[in-house]
């Protein structure tokens, strides 16, 4: 496993997405993927299955010390008495007793960041989370939210993957000692059928969706991918045995477009 160094956090370069995940399938799946040798899950509030991923980083009897686990909090939970206390419930969900990082899931302007900031420090002082971060914020929402914040943040965690320009945040992530950690990084299951990234692979022995995290990580990015298929956690990790040449990583690199955004929820932040 390769690491990302973030503002003091070392987060596993490959993460186990949840999203879309529950009951016993989350459960198993995260704890087959920690005996597979995943090391980094990525839940949050709004996915509801804390609990279940809770369970499986239970009985996969692998150290909590050895584990990195991402929740977010979800906008509704940015005043900061509900912060504290949702970060509180998700504690209990998760059966521990700090997450290695905890993100505000997207920006919400309906109350102020600065507030938020402020909150998310003090959980983070308090001992709830080692490291703290952000998710879905854009360049000039990085600047407000590291100028608002007592403490330095670790991430953001935003849509990234070849058919996804993402020049800006990436700049704007290392300006700050951010890391940017990539969620739908095989573009949602889009990559399979990608005959640039297949043909890329052919030379490697990798599938496309392998030939794409390792584009991602070997541009120092983490990345989540998701699978609720047992076959697939042991393909999208095993993604450290070869290296893309620069030529490769370029071509790749320009297959991206600013617009080509799968994410959609309707109350998603302005771009710049
Ligand atoms: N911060 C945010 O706002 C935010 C937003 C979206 C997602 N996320 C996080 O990022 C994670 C990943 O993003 P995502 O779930 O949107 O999309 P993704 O990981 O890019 O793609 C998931 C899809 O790809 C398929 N897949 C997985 N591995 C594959 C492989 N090796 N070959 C072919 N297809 C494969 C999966 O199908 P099978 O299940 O059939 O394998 C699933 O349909 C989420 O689970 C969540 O933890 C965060």
């Amino acid at each position: 496993m390769q690491y990302i160094e973030a503002n003091g956090a070392k987060i596993p370069a490959i993460g186990l997405g949840t999203w879309e995940l529950s009951g016993r399938t989350c459960a198993r799946l995260v704890e087959q993927a920690l005996r597979l040798g995943y090391r980094h899950i990525d839940t949050a509030q709004i996915y509801e299955n804390e609990r279940e991923v809770g369970e499986g980083l239970h009985s996969s009897r692998v150290k909590r010390s050895e584990i990195f686990v991402t929740t977010k909090i979800w906008t509704t939970h940015f005043a900061p008495h509900d912060l504290e206390r949702s970060t509180k419930e998700s504690l209990v969900k998760l059966r521990l007793s700090e997450v290695d990082l905890l993100l505000l899931h997207w920006p919400n302007p309906q109350v102020p960041l600065q507030e938020t900031m402020g909150a998310l420090a003090r959980v983070k002082k308090l001992g709830m989370a080692k490291h703290i971060g952000v998710s879905n914020f854009t360049v000039a929402l990085i600047e407000e939210a590291v100028a608002a914040c007592p403490e330095p943040l670790a991430c953001d965690q935003v849509e990234y993957h070849p058919y996804l320009e993402q020049t800006k945040v990436l700049n704007a992530c290392a300006a700050h000692g951010m890391a940017l950690v990539a969620y739908s990084p095989i573009a949602k299951g889009r990559i399979k059928n990608d005959e640039t990234l297949a043909q890329i692979g052919k030379t490697h022995h990798k599938t496309a969706a392998q030939v794409c995290l390792r584009w991602l990580v070997q541009q120092n990015v983490a990345a989540i991918p998701r699978t609720s298929r047992i076959e697939r956690l042991s393909e999208n990790i095993d993604i450290f045995d070869f290296v893309l040449s620069d030529e490769e990583m370029g071509l790749i690199s320009q297959m991206g477009s600013a617009k080509s955004r799968l994410t959609d929820f309707g109350f998603a932040p302005k771009w710049d």
